[in-house]
């Protein structure tokens, strides 16, 4: 969990969203429209046309630098029913082994009218260095950076929410685990109090709760039964060992001890409470397979709905574009 300080230069000079990189500085309504326009998009698998032409002619670029299962293939999905022409960079094979700077790199990718960047780097503010140097007209969205932030996951997991559960006014929403290294964890806070549910809680040991969490609006719990008395929507996170640097947890059966979801602990949320987890799920340390498979668990729903909202996010961005000459 990291904080960055930036100006919001997401918006264009009529408010509207031109790159999507943090929840930060970004309204109730700016929100709602990214949820509303993912609803338009979820009907499309339903239909015998999954394609809509709002990105015809386009280029996007999947430009990642990390790992990733779900946002890379969920947004290259997004990207082609939306009708844009989609390039996916491997780092492993490109000419960044060879010492070619991000910027350099950019360029070239600029080069082939690329109009859109879907950014992951480990580095905390990647993506808000390459939309300082993004030439206009070019859109750049944060697919993850470091511990800082994460915003379409967020968007994915309060439109599993809204769909879920309708309103989120009255709703308890617990985030379990090592909250300290999630950039997940970040941006659900801000999009949870932003969106103006009751209470937003998190839970772990303390040694993965940083100090400036309750500078975010919420309630911090270090007893799990406790933090899960009567939530409506209990959100679990992957223990990010590859970024922590000394020993914070005395074992993995330890923490599954004292922090794993079992069905016996979910008995302390609502009864109609859901479980989330925005994966990869480690089964049997964060939380039991029973859970995981369970009849409470949204989480495959979780990435089907990353595809319609990755697609609204695209769609909004694009509208800031110049048209294309037919
Ligand atoms: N939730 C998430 O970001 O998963 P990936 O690392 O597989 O993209």
């Amino acid at each position: 969990m990291a904080r960055l300080e930036h100006n919001n230069i997401q918006l264009d000079s009529e408010g509207r969203l031109r790159h999507f990189l943090t929840i930060e500085g970004l309204g109730r309504d700016l929100l709602t429209r990214i949820l509303d326009t993912a609803e338009s998009f979820a009907a499309l698998p339903g239909r015998p046309v999954k394609k809509v032409p709002a990105l015809r002619g386009r280029v996007i670029t999947n430009l990642f630098f990390e790992t990733s299962t779900r946002t890379r293939t969920t947004f290259e999905l997004a990207a082609k029913r939306l009708s844009a022409d989609v390039l996916n960079f491997n780092v492993s094979t490109s000419a960044t082994a060879k010492g070619e700077t991000l910027l350099d790199t950019l360029r070239n990718i600029e080069a082939m009218h690329s109009e859109m960047f879907i950014v992951r780097h480990s580095q905390s503010g990647a993506a808000h260095f390459i939309a300082r140097h993004a030439a206009p007209g070019v859109s750049v969205i944060n697919a993850g950076d470091g511990r800082h932030a994460h915003p379409t996951q967020a968007m994915l997991d309060m439109f599993t929410i809204r769909r879920h559960k309708g309103d989120f006014a009255p709703l308890r929403v617990a985030i379990v685990g090592d909250i300290l290294h999630s950039r997940v964890a970040r941006s659900q806070i801000l999009a949870l109090n932003t969106l103006g549910v009751t209470e937003v809680r998190v839970i772990g040991p303390r040694t993965l709760i940083p100090t400036e969490a309750r500078a975010l609006g919420v309630h911090i719990f270090h007893d799990l039964d406790e933090g899960l008395r009567d939530v409506d929507v209990v959100i679990m996170l992957r223990l990010q060992k590859e970024r922590m640097d000394g020993a914070l947890l005395p074992s993995e059966e330890e923490y599954f001890r004292l922090y794993g979801l079992t069905n016996e602990r979910l008995e302390n949320a609502k009864p109609d409470a859901i479980v989330m987890h925005p994966g990869p799920i480690n089964r049997g340390v964060e939380m039991d397979s029973e859970v995981a498979d369970g009849p409470r668990s949204v989480i495959l729903r979780q990435v089907s709905y990353g595809i319609a909202v990755r697609m609204a996010v695209m769609s909004l961005c694009i509208q800031t574009h110049a048209e294309v000459p037919a």
